[in-house]
Order: C-alpha cells, then structure tokens, then sequence
C-alpha cells in the first residue's frame, strides 16, 4: 500500500505552519498588510532556515495576515482538504493563541474560525480532528498562565496544551505551574522536547509536565536510559522528518534517525509540523522516510498503526480506524 493510500493520523502539525504562500500572499491583500515580498515565488524563495529560530523568524511574521476569523477558518479548512485528499483520517492540531492575541486578535475569534472548520470537516470529510493549544516558551510563564485562564471557557473544544517555539535556553521546567493547573483544569499534556534541545529536556517533559506524547524527541537517542524509558511506557514521539531536515537537525534524510528510533522499540509517528514552510503535508512526509531510510511496507503500517494508538481518541475509536488499516 502507497503512503499516500494509508488511513494515517497526524499529531504534530501547527496550523498557522500550514499558511501557504499563496494564501500569504492573497490574505495580505485581503487585509491591506504590506509583505517584504514582491511575489509568491519570492515568498518561497525565502524559505531556507539554518535552524529552528530562523524559521520562527519567517513563521511569526507570516502569521500577521490573519486577521479575520474568516482567515482562520480558510486557514484551517484548506489544511483539512489536504488531509481528505491524503487519507488523513483525524488530525490533532496546535494553535499559538499569544501570537494572535500579543497582536490584538481576540481569542474568541481564533477560536471560532479554527473550531468551525475542524467541526465542518468532520460533517463534510469525515476527517475528526482535536485542538491543542500551545503555549510559546521563549515568552514567560506568567503570560502562558494568563493564556490559560483566557481558554477556560472553551475548555471543552481543547484535549491538551503543548509547549512550542525556541527550545534552547527554555527548558520544560520554566512551565511546570502552568502544566500543573492545565492538567488539574483537566487538559492532557505535550511538549516539543529534544528538536534542538538536550535528552533533559525530554526528561522535564516527562516527570514535570506528565507529558502524554512528546513532540519531536529525536534526540532521545543520546541517552540509552531515557531511551529504555520511552520503551517501557511507550511514550510516542511525534517525529517531523521535512521539519528536521529543513531545520538541520540532520544533514539530508539518509542521515535521519526514524528508522532507528523504530528498530529500538520506540512509539514513533510521522507528522508534518509545519507544511507549508517544510516541502509537504503527511503524505510527503512519508515518502520522503519511505525511500530515503528504504521503509518496509510493515513500517508504514506500523506508523500509521502507532499514529492511531498515539493520538488522544477514545480507544474504541482508535479501534474503527486501525480495522480500516488492518482490512487493507
Ligand atoms: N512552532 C512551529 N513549528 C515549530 C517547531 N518545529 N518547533 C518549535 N516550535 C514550533
Ligand atoms: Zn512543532
């Protein structure tokens, strides 16, 4: 079965990293905002990131053109139609509410235009979907607290809350009150730990956030006890391959860890971070590993098994949806 053919579920993917420059382009127009870019073609061009932060430079300020809660929902919708037309079944998406509302964007449109797409593309797609809101670490604890307490009246539209942004120099432990109150609040838990940053973090994840999955994780292999312990509990890692080539978290995609992370026991799963600025949607994703790493067909089925069993639907859910895989 070919990668784009495999009913798969995506875990890791921010939804304003699926902005593509088309649509840049066409909402900045919409909505009056100059662009340092003469075309789409030079937006494109513009994407070539040395590491992490150079991309969230280009990132953050290509967020700026939504504007409107039509923004979003076009955002989120075109996003879901991609997922429809890849077999992506369910999705778990992340937004950065404090990179709207640090602008004057209410919450409570980010929220509706997102919401109204994922409900539409349940209705319209039959592609189920949860929301996590993500906390941006390089800004302080006090300001994610206070992003909390701004979603408590939409608790019931969220499964989790995560940590994104520039990892290095802001480690998990800088949010441990914030995670303790979402989790008391009754939210689940995530964290991008070990992208850029050391297997510590990845154990501050665990132990401080009580993190249910963690985002990235890559470098976990350089500690065979956390290895040993992301075993043991299955914890998944929501692996993002374009993402770490893109970034230069690996050299090129022969040199990716993917493969490895498998062959050692570890939940693994594919996802896309952050599409429209890496190279493709879960498809592409796939068969980049696919032919790069020379993945057996078992493989992609294991992935897409685990992408299943690492998301956060009920497990009766999870069971319609691997029989779809199994049946194949
Ligand atoms: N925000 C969007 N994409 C991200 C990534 N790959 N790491 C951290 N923060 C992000
Ligand atoms: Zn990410």
């Amino acid at each position: 079965m070919r990668s784009h053919s495999l009913p798969k579920a995506e875990l890791h993917i921010h939804i304003e990293g699926s902005l593509e420059p088309e649509m840049l382009v066409a909402l900045a127009q919409r909505n009056g905002i100059a662009l340092p870019y003469e075309s789409v073609d030079a937006v494109r061009a513009a994407y070539q990131f040395e590491h992490l932060q150079s991309f969230l430079d280009i990132y953050y300020a290509g967020a700026q053109v939504l504007q409107t809660e039509q923004d979003f929902y076009d955002l989120t919708w075109a996003y879901l139609q991609k997922c429809a037309a890849q077999q992506v079944r369910h999705t778990e998406i992340f937004f950065d509410p404090q990179t709207h509302c640090d602008r004057g964007i209410p919450f409570e449109l980010v929220h509706s235009g997102i919401t109204q797409a994922l409900h539409d593309a349940k209705t319209e797609l039959g592609v189920s979907s949860g929301l996590i809101l993500c906390f941006l670490r390089h800004l302080s604890a006090e300001a994610a607290m206070a992003t909390l307490e701004q979603a408590l009246p939409y608790r019931d539209s969220i499964i989790a809350v995560g940590l994104d942004s520039s990892e290095l120099g802001h480690p998990p432990s800088k949010f441990e009150a914030v995670f303790d109150r979402a989790r008391a609040e009754g939210w689940l838990t995530v964290a991008h730990a070990g992208e850029e940053g050391p297997p510590d973090y990845i154990w501050e994840a665990i132990r401080l956030l009580k993190v249910s999955r963690i985002d990235h994780g890559v470098r976990c292999v350089e500690d065979p006890a956390l290895v040993e312990y992301l075993v043991e509990h299955q914890i998944p890692l929501t692996v993002c391959p374009l993402s770490n080539v893109k970034l230069c978290v690996f050299d090129d995609m022969a040199q990716h860890n993917l493969k490895q992370l498998m062959d050692l026991g570890l939940c693994v799963t594919v996802n896309s971070d952050d599409p429209a600025y890496f190279g493709g949607y879960l498809a592409e994703n796939f068969a980049a590993v696919e032919s790069a790493l020379g993945l057996t067909p078992e493989q992609l089925v294991q992935l897409a098994q685990n992408s299943f069993k690492a998301s956060f639907l009920s497990p009766a859910e999870q069971q319609l949806y691997l029989q779809e895989l199994s049946v194949d």
